[in-house]
């Protein structure tokens, strides 16, 4: 088998890679408006109540207009899954791992066409589209590939005369509930780990991107998955949320989203219902307040530049997009210059042409940016930025807030979207003190020369993801496995080597000869 390697960017500084796109987008526009179904068991299921996916930077373009499960259709899904998992716990991890290596060349085929709908619906630009896309693939080729190494669990040892094996089995009926940042990647990968080791799932998609997402269960269903394996049911988590992630027979749960959503559903789950026989497991990957702390001997246009790229790559829109600096006292002020300066050159449009940030997601999330815009403006002193645009789509431009302390609102609470602090410290114990002090503990980046900061930072930076001297987004599977400390999360390590056993329990058999 080709060792895994990532799948690599494309370059849109070339002809054949723009036109590819432009004809990515000619083919997804030909399905704009169209309705879709939800997907239980195989059947397609059209409901009355449906919901518009549209494009954010262009609120009149309606992408999709999804199906909506309600209880009825949720709890028929449930049932799908339950049948489903009697005969696909039982398929061998090579027809598993099939499925996923048949999807990942599916998509890489159809690449540009999955790029063009992100930058639609997820209002991506180009090049973050394209990584979105890419990172989907990347999973489902890592996972196929991990699922086959845990095919004969791992060796324990054995006395005379008996023979002991331990191996790995699923564990039921997933649900899974994805995210609309990464709404391929994410969505794409949390399915593909549950799916590949044996579990039937439940896909509960985010309602402002769910078209994608219908689009990945045609691929899967492409490559030869069984019906019922997954089950494709966006809908009200309000109507749908509590009742499958409370549900007796709910193996676990796979979520990735905001603090206080998975907060509440690590709750919810750890509540043992009538007749419930399992435990639930609870997979929550949060939200993220991320610092990037820049000491005296760094470069600084190398800081600069890792900084604005962090904060305001796809608008501030990642777990892992940076929102705090701590700059050292005597360099604050030239990095902060830079950060003006670089900011200010940043372009701000449509995504379907070629500029460096698109809109933010809907009008809520407008809304609390501007709110934190309010804040930063008490807290500190607003240097570049600052204004909105909600008229055709939902644009905020690139802003930056200095003179703050490393505790101020703005410094703690996670804002999502493209507003970045800044904050002094005296030395460099103190930078990662502050760093540290936030509920989060996702990514973080340090910009030094200093190899004794670097470690450090290393043992004393409490995040899941530490960069040194780049940029503090952008993991990459089977690289850097991802997933965060504290309230950013159960630290699963997406696209890691432990992953995949997170979906599974550990059967021992001891046989006597
Ligand atoms: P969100 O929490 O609003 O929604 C996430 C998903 O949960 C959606 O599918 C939504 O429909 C569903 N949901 C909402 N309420 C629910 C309920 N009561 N029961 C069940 N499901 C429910 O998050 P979002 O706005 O889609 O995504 C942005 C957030 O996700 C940010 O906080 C970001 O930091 C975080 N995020 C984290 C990671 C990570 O790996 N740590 C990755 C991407 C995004
Ligand atoms: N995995 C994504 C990143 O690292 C969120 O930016």
């Amino acid at each position: 088998m080709i060792p895994y390697k990532h799948e690599p960017f494309s370059d849109f500084s070339l002809d054949e890679n723009k036109n590819a796109l432009s004809k990515g987008f000619e083919t997804v526009k030909k399905d704009f408006g169209s309705e879709y179904p939800l997907i239980i068991n195989g059947e397609r299921i059209l409901t009355d109540k449906k919901l518009e996916s549209y494009n954010p930077a262009k609120k009149s373009e309606i992408i999709g207009d999804m199906s909506q499960a309600g209880e009825k259709e949720a709890l028929q899904a449930m049932d799908a899954a339950k049948e489903t998992f009697k005969e696909w716990r039982k398929s061998s991890f090579e027809f598993r791992s099939d499925v996923l290596f048949k999807a990942a060349a599916i998509v890489r085929k159809r690449k540009f066409e999955f790029t063009a709908l992100l930058v639609k619906e997820a209002g991506k630009p180009w090049k973050e589209a394209d990584a979105d896309t890419a990172e989907a693939i990347d999973f489902l080729e890592y996972y196929a590939r991990q699922n086959l190494e845990l095919k004969d669990g791992r060796k324990v040892e054995s006395r005379p005369g008996e023979y002991n094996r331990f191996n790995y089995i699923p564990l039921g009926v997933g649900l899974v509930i994805s995210p609309w940042n990464f709404a391929f990647a994410i969505m794409a990968g949390t399915t593909a780990a549950a799916l590949v080791t044996g579990n039937t799932v439940l896909l509960k998609p985010s309602s402002k991107a769910s078209v994608i997402a219908y689009k990945f269960m045609e691929v899967l269903e492409e490559a030869g998955m069984p019906n019922g394996v997954v089950n494709f049911i966006p809908g009200s988590s309000r109507e749908i949320g509590d009742l499958l992630v409370e549900h007796k027979d709910t193996a676990f749960v796979s979520f990735t989203g905001s603090r206080d959503v998975g907060v509440n559903i690590y709750e919810k789950a750890a509540i043992v219902q009538d007749g419930q026989v399992n435990l639930k497991r609870v997979i929550a990957e949060m939200g993220g307040k991320d610092t990037i702390v820049v000491d005296s001997s760094a470069d600084l246009e190398l800081a600069a530049g890792a900084i604005v790229k962090s904060a305001f790559a796809f608008s501030g829109q990642k777990c892992s997009a940076c929102s705090r600096v701590i700059a050292l006292d005597d360099i604050h002020d030239e990095l902060l210059e830079k950060v003006v300066e670089k900011t200010k050159e940043l372009t701000i449009g449509d995504p379907e042409a070629d500029i460096y940030m698109g809109p933010v997601i809907d009008d809520a999330s407008v809304k609390k940016i501007e709110k934190y815009i309010e804040i930063g403006k008490e807290e500190g002193k607003l240097e570049v930025g600052g204004t909105i645009d909600n008229e055709t789509g939902h644009f905020v431009n690139p802003t930056v807030f200095s003179g703050l302390k490393h505790d101020d609102r703005l410094m703690q609470e996670e804002i999502f979207g493209p507003v970045v602090g800044f904050a002094k410290a005296s030395n460099f114990t103190e930078a990662i003190e502050f760093a540290n002090d936030t509920d989060y503990g996702l990514t973080g980046a340090v910009i030094t020369k200093n190899r004794e900061h670097i470690e450090e930072a290393r043992r004393d930076f409490m995040v899941g993801n530490l960069y040194f001297n780049r940029d503090c987004t952008g993991a990459i599977v089977g690289y850097h496995p991802f997933g965060g400390f504290k309230m950013s999360g159960t630290d699963s390590k997406a696209g890691g080597p432990d992953y995949l056993q997170l979906h599974m329990q550990g059967k021992t058999t001891s046989e006597m000869l």
